[in-house]
C-alpha cells in the first residue's frame, strides 16, 4: 500500500470514530466532516500517479463490447405513428431503504431527480440569475474569472436561494427515492489554476443529503462532473473547450485526491450505505461526435478505464459495498461490461434525451419508451442499467397535453426494464424556446411539473403497460 492510500483509510478510521451520534445537529454534523484535498503544485510523472494508486495503464480498450445506439435508435422506429390512446395505472412500489441496508442496484428500483444545475451551475438552467451577474460568461469557469472575488458569495448565496429542505419534501410527495446531485471537482479539491470555485458546497450538500436520508430515506448518488482539465469540452467537463483532463498525469492525481474526498463525505456521513460513487460523466474526447459513440476514442476509453481501477481501490479502503456508478459517455453499458468480472459493485448510467434524437416528434416518443428501455437492459445482461438524465422534451412539437403521458410512459419504462431513472432535473428556470409549446422549463423542471399537476404519485397515464 501506498503512503497516500494508507493515510487516507486512517483518516476515514478515524473520523468515522469520531463522529456525533445520529442526534447531532446538521451543523454539528457537517463541520466535523468535511474535508477540501490539496495537492501536488507541480506536475507528477505518470508512473509516479499509477504506482501510488496502485493501477497500472490499461492498453485492452480495443476489446469492449458492441456500442448500443439507443440515443438515435430504438428497436421500435423512432418515425412510428401508431398511437394508442389507451393509458395504463401500472402499481410501482418504490423501495426506500433503512439505514445500513446496502443498495443493489439489480433490485432497486430509482424513482430520481438530479439536483442539477445546483452546486454545479449551468446558464441553461439558471439563466436570469446568472445573467443578473455574467452575462458573457457562458460557463462556470468564466463565471468566476470575470467576477473574480465576488464569484464565491454570489455562488454561496446562489446554493441556499437555488434549493432547500422544501424542495425535498416536494420531491418526497410524489414518491422520489433517488437524488442524483453533479457537483465539481472543485468541490473536493483545489486545483492549482482552476478558475472553479471552491467553498462550501460540501456543507450545502450535508445539509440537504442528511435530510433526504434521515427524513426520507432517499438515496444518493453523488456524481463529481467535471474533472481537473475538463472531460468533454462541455460547460459541465470543467469549462468550454477544456478537454486535458484525458493523458494527463497530474490531472489524474488530482481526480483521486477528490475522490478520497468524496469517499471521506461518504464515511463521515454516519449513512455509508445510502451513497453511490458516480466518478466520471458523459466523458468525451472528440466534441464532434458528443452524444454518440463517435465521441470517445479507444484510447480515451483506456484513460477512464484507468481511472476507474483507481477508484474502485478507493472505495475498497472505505467499503466495497458502495457501488460505483459510471456513465457510459454514450456507448452503451454493454461497451463497458467485458472489462468487469461478474459480480462487480457496478452499475451504468445511460442518457436518454429525445430532445437530441435525429426527427423526434412528441408523438413519436410514446410508442418509443418501453421498446428502448428494454433494449437497454436486454444488450446489457450481466450488470444493472440506470437512466441518469431523462426530461420531457422532444425535437418537435411538443405539446403542454402530452406531458404527462410522457412522464408516466418514461417513469414506468425505466423501472420495469432497468433499475429505474433520475429526470434531469429538480429545478430548471431555463427560458430556451422549444419546438411547440411553452419553453424548456416547462419539460425540465421537476418542481415546475409537480406544480402544474403533470407529475403524480401514482403513474396513470403510461402508454405501455
Ligand atoms: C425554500 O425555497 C422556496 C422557493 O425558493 C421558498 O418558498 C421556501 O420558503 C424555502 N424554504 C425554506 C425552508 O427555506
Ligand atoms: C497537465 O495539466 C496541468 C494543469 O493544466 C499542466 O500544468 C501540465 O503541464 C499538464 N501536463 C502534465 C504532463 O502534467
Ligand atoms: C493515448 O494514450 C496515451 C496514454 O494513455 C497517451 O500518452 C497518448 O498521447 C494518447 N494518444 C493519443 C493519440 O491521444
Ligand atoms: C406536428 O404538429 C403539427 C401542428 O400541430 C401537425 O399538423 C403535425 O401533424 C405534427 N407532426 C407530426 C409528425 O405529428
Ligand atoms: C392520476 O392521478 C392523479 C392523482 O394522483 C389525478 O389527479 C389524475 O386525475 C389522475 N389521472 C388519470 C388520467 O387518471
Amino acid at each position: 500500500m501506498s503512503a497516500k492510500i494508507i493515510s487516507l483509510a486512517a483518516v476515514l478510521v478515524a473520523s468515522v470514530a469520531a463522529l456525533p451520534q445520529a442526534t447531532a445537529s446538521i451543523a454539528a454534523v457537517a463541520s466535523a466532516s468535511t474535508s477540501i484535498a490539496t495537492g501536488p503544485s507541480t506536475s507528477v510523472p505518470l508512473s509516479t500517479v499509477l504506482s501510488s494508486a496502485q493501477v497500472s495503464l490499461q492498453t485492452g480498450a480495443a476489446s469492449h463490447g458492441s456500442k448500443i445506439p439507443y440515443w438515435s435508435r430504438c428497436p421500435l422506429p423512432v418515425t412510428s405513428t401508431t398511437t394508442s390512446s389507451k393509458r395504463y395505472a401500472p402499481t410501482i412500489t418504490w423501495p426506500f431503504l433503512e439505514n445500513g441496508n446496502f443498495i443493489d442496484w439489480k433490485t432497486y428500483k430509482s424513482n430520481g431527480a438530479n439536483l442539477g444545475g445546483w452546486l454545479e451551475k449551468e446558464k441553461t438552467h439558471d439563466p436570469i440569475w446568472w445573467d443578473q451577474h455574467a452575462p458573457d460568461a457562458n460557463d462556470e469557469w468564466t463565471f468566476c474569472q470575470m467576477l473574480g472575488p465576488k464569484c464565491g458569495p454570489v455562488l454561496e448565496a446562489r446554493y441556499t436561494s437555488f434549493l432547500n429542505t422544501s424542495t425535498i419534501d416536494q420531491l418526497a410527495s410524489v414518491g422520489v427515492n433517488t437524488l442524483r446531485i453533479p457537483t465539481t471537482y472543485a468541490a473536493w479539491v483545489k486545483v492549482p489554476g482552476s478558475q472553479l470555485y471552491t467553498g462550501t458546497q460540501q456543507l450545502h450538500l450535508r445539509t440537504i443529503t442528511h435530510y433526504a436520508i434521515t427524513k426520507y430515506s432517499m438515496h444518493i448518488i453523488i456524481g463529481l462532473h467535471s474533472l481537473p482539465g475538463g472531460v468533454n469540452s462541455l460547460d459541465i467537463g470543467e469549462g468550454l473547450g477544456h478537454d486535458a483532463w484525458f493523458y494527463n498525469s497530474t490531472n489524474l492525481e488530482y481526480s483521486f485526491l477528490a475522490i478520497d474526498a468524496v469517499l471521506f463525505f461518504i464515511a463521515t456521513s454516519g449513512h455509508t450505505s445510502s451513497f453511490t460513487l458516480a466518478p466520471i460523466n458523459e466523458a468525451s474526447d472528440n466534441l464532434a461526435g458528443f452524444g454518440s459513440a463517435a465521441g470517445l476514442s479507444t484510447n480515451a476509453t483506456n484513460w477512464i478505464l484507468t481511472y476507474i481501477q483507481g477508484v474502485f481501490k478507493r472505495i475498497a479502503l472505505v467499503d466495497k459495498r458502495i457501488p460505483l456508478m459510471l456513465q457510459d459517455c454514450f456507448q452503451g453499458a454493454s461497451y463497458w461490461a467485458p472489462f468487469y468480472a461478474a459480480g462487480t459493485n457496478i452499475v451504468f448510467d445511460s442518457h436518454v434525451y429525445y430532445f437530441a434524437a435525429a426527427g423526434t416528434y412528441s408523438e413519436y416518443v410514446l410508442p418509443a419508451v418501453c421498446g428502448q428501455a428494454a433494449y437497454i437492459q436486454e444488450s446489457e445482461t450481466k450488470f444493472p442499467t440506470f437512466i441518469g438524465e431523462w426530461s420531457l422534451q422532444a425535437m418537435f412539437n411538443n405539446t403542454l397535453a402530452d406531458r404527462k403521458s410522457i412522464f408516466d410512459t418514461e417513469r414506468y419504462a425505466w423501472e420495469k426494464y432497468n433499475s429505474g431513472g433520475a429526470f434531469w432535473t429538480a429545478i430548471s428556470y431555463s427560458t430556451a424556446a422549444v419546438d411547440g409549446e411553452g419553453t424548456q422549463r416547462d419539460y425540465w423542471s421537476y418542481i415546475d411539473l409537480i406544480n402544474a399537476g403533470v407529475i403524480t404519485k401514482a403513474t396513470n397515464a403510461s402508454y405501455c403497460s
